[in-house]
C-alpha cells in the first residue's frame, strides 16, 4: 500500500508523494494525510489532476463538506458539483469575465489574507485547491503559519490578546472593496461567527493567532481600537518568514487547513485566464 512522504518546502508546508489522490483513499492514507496536516499545515501535490467528482471524494474522506458562501449567492454554478467552489474567473458561459462582471470582486477579495469560511459556524477544515488553467505570470498562491505568528508574539502582546474574541462577517472583506450592492436580506443571510483569538490546537496542542481579513470587531473594544490591533496582529502574523508561497502548475493540488493558516491569492491581469477548483471540509469540533 502506498504511504505518504513528505518533502519540506517550508518551515509548515511540505511537498507530499507517495498516494495517488484518484482512489479511495484508505484508513491508513486518510490518517497519514491528517498526521501530515498537523506538522505542516500546507500540503502540495504535484501532478494529481482530479477530476471534479474525484475532488470531492478526496475531500468527503477527510470530513463533511463545507459549502462556504454558495448560499447566499444563488445563481448559476459553473461547475458540474455545487460541492466545488469556482475559484476563477470565468463565467458561466466559459468565456473569461470582464473586470467589470460582478465575479471579479471575488476574485481580488480572495487576495486579501483570509482563513476559508472563518464567518462561519462550524468554519472551514481543510481546503483542497486544484489547478486547472494558469494564467502567464502571477496568481501565486500565499500562506502564513497562525501557530508560528503566535510562537513569535513578544510575551506583552500574548498577555494581552489571550482570552480576547473576534467577530468575523463574510461581507466585511467585500465592503472594504466597495462591493456594498447587497439587500438587508443578503446582509442578514449570513450571520457573524465569534471565535477566540487565541486558539489551542485539539490535535498538536499548538496556539494559534487566529486572525484574518474576516475578522472585523473585538468583542468588548471600539470598533478603531479592535480593528487596530486586527491590522497589527494580521501585520505580524503575515511578516515574509512565516509565508510560504506556492507558484501553481497545472494538476497541482494544495491542500490547506484554515484554522492554522491564512492565505491569499497574489496579482495576476484578469484579462488572462485562471481556473481552480476548491473543496472544502468543515471543523468538527473536538
Ligand atoms: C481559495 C483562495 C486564492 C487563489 O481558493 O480559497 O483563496 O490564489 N484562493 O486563488
Ligand atoms: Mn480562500
Amino acid at each position: 500500500m502506498s504511504i505518504l512522504q513528505l518533502k519540506p518546502l517550508h518551515p509548515f508546508a511540505a511537498e507530499a508523494t507517495g498516494i495517488d489522490l484518484r482512489n479511495p483513499l484508505t484508513p491508513a492514507q486518510i490518517k497519514s494525510v491528517e498526521d501530515a496536516m498537523d506538522q505542516h499545515a500546507v500540503l502540495v501535490f504535484r501532478n494529481q489532476p482530479l477530476t471534479q467528482s474525484q475532488q470531492i471524494e478526496f475531500a468527503k474522506s477527510l470530513g463533511p463538506l463545507d459549502m462556504g458562501l454558495r448560499k447566499l449567492k444563488g445563481g448559476p454554478h459553473r461547475l458540474e458539483y455545487a460541492e466545488l467552489a469556482d475559484i476563477s474567473n470565468v463565467k458561466v458561459d466559459g468565456e473569461v469575465a470582464d473586470r467589470e462582471h460582478a465575479k471579479i470582486v471575488g476574485n481580488v477579495a480572495n487576495q486579501l489574507w483570509h482563513s476559508d469560511s472563518s464567518f462561519q459556524n462550524p468554519r472551514a477544515k481543510y481546503s483542497m485547491l486544484s489547478a486547472v488553467t494558469l494564467p502567464n505570470f502571477g496568481g501565486n498562491t500565499e500562506f502564513a503559519d497562525l501557530r508560528m505568528a503566535w510562537d513569535g508574539l513578544p510575551e506583552w502582546l500574548k498577555r494581552q490578546v489571550e482570552g480576547l474574541k473576534a467577530v468575523h462577517y463574510a461581507l466585511h472583506s467585500r465592503f472594504l472593496l466597495g462591493d456594498t450592492q447587497y439587500t438587508e436580506e443578503q446582509r442578514q443571510t449570513i450571520a457573524p461567527a465569534t471565535w477566540p483569538l487565541v486558539q489551542t490546537d485539539p490535535r498538536t496542542g499548538r496556539k494559534i493567532l487566529f486572525v484574518g481579513i474576516h475578522a472585523c470587531e473585538i468583542e468588548g473594544m471600539t470598533l478603531a481600537e479592535g480593528r487596530m490591533l486586527l491590522l497589527d496582529l494580521m501585520e505580524h502574523a503575515t511578516q515574509r518568514q512565516y509565508v510560504y508561497a506556492h507558484q501553481w502548475q497545472v494538476g497541482d493540488l494544495v491542500m490547506w487547513d484554515n484554522t492554522a493558516t491564512v492565505h491569499r491569492g497574489r496579482w495576476f491581469d484578469f484579462a488572462e485566464r485562471r481556473e481552480l477548483r476548491r473543496a472544502t471540509t468543515e471543523e468538527v469540533p473536538a
